[in-house]
């Protein structure tokens, strides 16, 4: 009787702890909620320096995102990515080099934090990163405790070294982990797309990456192969990437984005590429995460990542990742619904030659599915903002149709340079504006 009275008890208490905490002490716990509600911005430190960093370099890059107006622009995530990492000790906790990290990664991110910005760290999911170093398998809730300690907030984890791991197990781990450290720390999940996370990492990373790693190439880059004829690994340039991106938009939304990686603005690129490149990326609602030298930057790629309505565009809080309307030939026409009942419109030459556009507004009505909405050119008027006009050589567009002065009439004709851009930001005006 006493032992049916113990158990009964025992039941009884085990399920208030589970009412109280809504779940059983096994279950995995939650990502983090209310980051990156729109796509993150920052900088990191892979495709410029690869696993070249230290101290020093990522001191001089904080100071550059103040004092060249990046953080003022949203790029707070300063995110340290492979190659940072000295050895485990022996109860196997992780420590940072030692040579390139002197001060530590604690003292880091107190230097971050005063200047308004947020430190990323890069780990890997598998046994060692891509670079070789050591990888939280076995280690998650460990690392994920070292990181919080250290005052990360935000976790690159890549997919190296997994062998037979089950991508969806693994990355579940490591969020728990993160909650379960008590820091907020944004998850953005690194296994190229292979597993097609989209389907089922909403509830997982704050974004996944859909791809392979990008290279410094607007055009899509040649395949090589080894001496047995095997496909050897390679980049993706800027195009490849788009059209393996563009085609996820129904799984992106706010607190969790396909990540097309990266970006390589500024890292060799012509400007007009450094344009398109940029602005597909904010089309696409993709995580902002600049990949160059902040501490020798040209003009021009500086006027690039800080373009703030470009960029706006990107951060639109509605988070619906923009779609590709049509192609024509080389050319390409894209649209992103905003708030507000505003769209963004970006005309890509993805052509060698100059190419001069009949835009015909109500030839390319549609109605978005995603969103609901559709642009009714035909009924409604619109301001037009050209968002890279301080950039480009004045062209006068001739306007023809019905309505002019600051409204969208029938057609407009525009010339849009090889590998470049043209972006609207088009904005309804009420009737009596006419
Ligand atoms: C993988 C990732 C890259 C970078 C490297 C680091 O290739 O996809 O973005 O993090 O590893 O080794």
């Amino acid at each position: 009787m006493k032992r049916l009275i113990l158990t009964v008890l025992l039941g009884l208490s085990v399920t208030a702890v589970l009412s109280a905490q809504g779940r059983r002490p096994d279950e995995p716990l939650p990502k983090w909620e209310g980051l990156a509600e729109t796509p993150q911005m920052g900088w990191n430190s892979w495709n410029k320096f690869a696993t070249n960093i230290n101290e020093e370099l990522i001191k001089a890059t904080a100071d550059k995102m103040v004092e060249l107006g990046l953080v003022d622009a949203g790029y707070i995530y300063l995110n340290l990515d492979d190659g940072w990492h000295g050895e485990r000790d022996e109860r196997g906790f992780i420590h940072e080099d030692p040579v390139k990290f002197p001060s530590g990664i604690k003292a880091l991110a107190d230097y971050l934090h005063a200047r308004g910005l947020k430190l990323g760290i890069y780990s890997d999911a598998g046994t060692n990163t891509c670079a070789c170093y050591a990888g939280s398998l076995g280690h998650e809730y460990q690392d994920a405790y070292t990181y919080a300690s250290w005052g990360v907030d935000y976790l690159k984890y890549d997919w190296c070294y997994t062998n037979n791991l089950n991508p969806k197990g693994a990355y579940t781990l490591m969020r728990s982990a993160l909650r379960k450290a008590g820091r907020p720390i944004l998850f953005s999940m690194c296994e190229w797309g292979s597993s097609k996370p989209w389907e089922w990492a909403a509830d997982v990373g704050h974004s996944w990456r859909t791809t392979g790693d990008i290279g410094a190439s607007f055009l899509p880059i040649p395949q090589t192969y080894d001496e047995n004829g095997k496909p050897k690994w390679k980049a993706l340039g800027v195009l490849e990437i788009v059209e393996m991106n563009e085609r996820l938009r129904e799984y992106a939304g706010p607190g969790h984005w396909n990540d097309p990686d990266m970006l390589e603005v500024g890292n060799g690129l012509t400007d007009s590429e450094n344009r398109a490149h940029f602005t597909l990326w904010c089309m696409m609602a993709a995580p902002l995460i600049l990949g160059n030298d902040l501490t020798s930057m040209s003009a021009e790629t500086l006027s690039v990542i800080t373009n703030k309505e470009v960029i706006a565009i990107n951060q639109d809080p509605l988070g619906i990742q923009g779609l590709r309307l049509k192609k024509d030939g080389d050319l390409q026409y894209w649209f992103k619904p905003l708030s507000d009942g505003d769209w963004a419109f970006c005309l890509l030459n993805a052509g060698e030659t100059e190419q001069e556009v009949g835009l015909n507004w109500e030839a390319l009505e549609f109605k978005d599915k995603l969103s609901g909405r559709s642009p009714e050119f035909g009924k409604s008027n619109y301001r037009v903002q050209d968002l890279w006009a301080a950039t480009r050589k004045p062209f006068t567009t001739r306007v023809r149709g019905r309505r002019r002065g600051q409204t969208v009439v029938n057609t407009v004709t525009v010339r849009v340079a090889p590998h470049d851009v043209v972006t609207y930001r088009l904005t309804p005006v009420a009737d009596a504006a006419r």
